[in-house]
C-alpha cells in the first residue's frame, strides 16, 4: 500500500506506546484511525492528537482477548467506518519472571493477549477485507495486517519464557497469514522490535509465584532498562509504515532487533548461552 490518504486503520493497544504513536505517523498520512484499548481514556486521547493532526478517528474500549467483544467491536467498526483497510495488532503485554514462578494465570493472562488478540484481530477484520476484497477487480484489492511481535521472538530469555512463547508464535501465525491471505490482496507483516521507551515494563504483571521483593525489583530493572535504552517509539511507528508501503513480510528493529535476528540464524548456540543469562531480580 503506498497512498494512506483516506484510509482507516484499527490500531490495538492505541492508547499507549507504539500503539499511540503510529496512530499519529497514520493520521499524520491522512489515516482515519480507529484506536482500540482497554483503556478508553487513553485510546480517546490518541484520537484527539490524531483530530489536531486533521485525520478523522474514534476510540473503543474493547480487550483484545475477547473473541465475543472484538466480533461486536468489528461489526461497530464496520457500521460506523467501513471495512479498515489496515489492521494494527499490537495490544500486549509482558509478564517477567523465571519459568517455575509462572502460574496458569500468567500464561492464560499472556496468550489471551499477546497470541489470541492477535488471532482475534487478525481472523475477524481478515474476513471483512477477504469478503469486501472478494467482490472487487484485482487491480482494486487492498489491505494490510500488522502483527507486533518482538525481538524475543527470536531470542529465548530465561527470565521471559511466556513473553518470548507467545511473540514466536505470532511470528510463526504471520507467516503463515501472509501465504494465505495473498490470494484475497491483504498484506500481513511481522514487526520485531528491541527493546523501547514505552510502558511496557510499567505495566508489566511479573510472575505470580515470586515474591514481592523480587517482583518490585523486576519493575524496576524493565523500567529502568527501557529508560536507559531511550529508543524513540516513533521510530518504530516510522518502520510500520515503510513496511506497509513496502508489503515487508519480517521487519526487525534496532540494533538487539538485528542482532537477535542474525544471531538466531547464524549462531543459535550462541543465543543458548546469551539466554542463560541471570535476571537482575
Ligand atoms: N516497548 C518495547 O520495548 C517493545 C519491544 C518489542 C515489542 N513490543 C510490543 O509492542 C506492543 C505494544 O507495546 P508497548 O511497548 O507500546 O506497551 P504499552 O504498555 O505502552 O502499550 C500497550 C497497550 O496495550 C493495551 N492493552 C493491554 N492489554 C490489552 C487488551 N487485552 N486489550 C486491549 N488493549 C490492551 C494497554 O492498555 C496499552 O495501552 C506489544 O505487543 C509489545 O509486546 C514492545
Amino acid at each position: 500500500m503506498k497512498d494512506f490518504q483516506g484510509r482507516t486503520a484499527v490500531v490495538t493497544g492505541a492508547a499507549s506506546g507504539f500503539g499511540r504513536v503510529t496512530s499519529l505517523a497514520l493520521a499524520r498520512r491522512g489515516v482515519r484511525v480507529v484506536a482500540a484499548d482497554l483503556d478508553l481514556d487513553g485510546a480517546e486521547r490518541t484520537v484527539r492528537l490524531a483530530k489536531e493532526l486533521g485525520a478523522g478517528g474514534a476510540a473503543y474500549r474493547v480487550d483484545v482477548a475477547d473473541a465475543a467483544a472484538m466480533e461486536e467491536f468489528a461489526e461497530a467498526v464496520r457500521e460506523a467506518h467501513g471495512v479498515p483497510d489496515l489492521v494494527i495488532n499490537n495490544a500486549g503485554i509482558a509478564v517477567m519472571g523465571p519459568f517455575l514462578e509462572t502460574t496458569a494465570a500468567d500464561w492464560d493472562a499472556i496468550i489471551g493477549v499477546n497470541l489470541v488478540g492477535v488471532v482475534n484481530g487478525s481472523r475477524i477484520f481478515g474476513r471483512q477485507l477477504a469478503e469486501r476484497n472478494r467482490a472487487l477487480p484485482k487491480a482494486l484489492r487492498t489491505g494490510h495486517i500488522v502483527n507486533i511481535a518482538s525481538a524475543a521472538s527470536y531470542q529465548p530469555v530465561r527470565s521471559l519464557p511466556s513473553y518470548c512463547t507467545t511473540k514466536a508464535a505470532v511470528r510463526m501465525l504471520s507467516e503463515c497469514m501472509r501465504a494465505d491471505l495473498a490470494r484475497d490482496g491483504i498484506g500481513v507483516s511481522c514487526i520485531c522490535p528491541g527493546f523501547s521507551g514505552t510502558n511496557i515494563a510499567k505495566n508489566a504483571r511479573t510472575a505470580s509465584g515470586l515474591p514481592p521483593e523480587r517482583a518490585a525489583r523486576a519493575h524496576r530493572w524493565g523500567e529502568t532498562g527501557l529508560r536507559l535504552r531511550n529508543y524513540p517509539p516513533e521510530k518504530v511507528a516510522a518502520r510500520i509504515i515503510k513496511a506497509i508501503e513496502r508489503d515487508e513480510a519480517v521487519v526487525s528493529i534496532n540494533l538487539e532487533g538485528h542482532l537477535s535476528h542474525v544471531v538466531s540464524r547464524v549462531s543459535p548456540s550462541l543465543g543458548r548461552l546469551i539466554a542463560r543469562l541471570p535476571a537482575p531480580f
